[in-house]
């Protein structure tokens, strides 16, 4: 049975709403394993060796985070420097990835609209994560998926709405899990 594996990128899963609960019911799927950066490495000290052998031992890689200033948070950046080394991702001897099954699954607290020229946020989301892809291009990687759930902002302080998040949540979860059997049963 193809083994999956769910890479968390949120800095602080108890402070979560969203990706906590993402990861819970993606997390009780069959052959899952979840990796929670925040709490292997509380410290950002990468382990590379278990991290890439985490990566070669899975089928398809979950990229679970929340979106922070239109991009991944800090800690899942240090862990692409730390994990995409020469001769593994990129280099002659750099294929390790090379076809591995990746789906992005992102949270954003932003509307939909807010992405666009002249808007809050200047330009579609899109655009913003070509540089987040950049590892992932070079590692040449299968990217199947990205899904990304618009208005998951549950601080009422910025207008938030905690059960729209739970809705969303639920929804995004079942967006995320129709393309994991997609993906491998393909
Ligand atoms: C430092 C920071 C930066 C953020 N930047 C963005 C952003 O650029 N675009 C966006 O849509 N939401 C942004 N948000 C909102 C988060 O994406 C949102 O709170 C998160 O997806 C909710 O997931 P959680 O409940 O698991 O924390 C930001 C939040 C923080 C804390």
């Amino acid at each position: 049975m193809s083994k999956v594996v769910i890479i968390s990128g949120h800095p602080n899963l108890n402070e979560s709403m969203a990706n906590s609960k993402i990861i819970q019911i993606l997390g009780a799927l069959n052959n899952t394993h979840v990796r929670c950066l925040d709490d292997l490495y509380p410290d950002y000290k990468i382990d590379i060796p278990a991290e890439q052998a985490a990566l070669i031992d899975a089928d398809l890689i979950i990229f679970q985070f929340p979106l922070y200033w239109s991009t991944y948070p800090a800690i899942m950046k240090k862990w692409f420097d730390d994990v995409f080394t020469y001769n593994f991702a990129f280099g002659p001897e750099g294929d390790k990835l090379k076809n591995k099954k990746v789906i992005l699954s992102i949270t954003a607290g932003a509307t939909a609209e807010s992405y666009s020229e002249g808007d809050f946020n200047f330009m579609p989301l899109d655009d913003y994560l070509e540089s987040a892809l950049h590892p992932l291009k070079a590692a040449q990687v299968d990217l199947v998926d990205s899904i990304v759930t618009f208005n998951m902002n549950s601080d009422t302080n910025e207008g938030g709405n905690v059960d729209t998040v739970n809705r969303l949540v639920v929804e995004h979860a079942d967006r995320v899990k129709a393309a994991i059997s997609h993906t491998i049963n393909r």
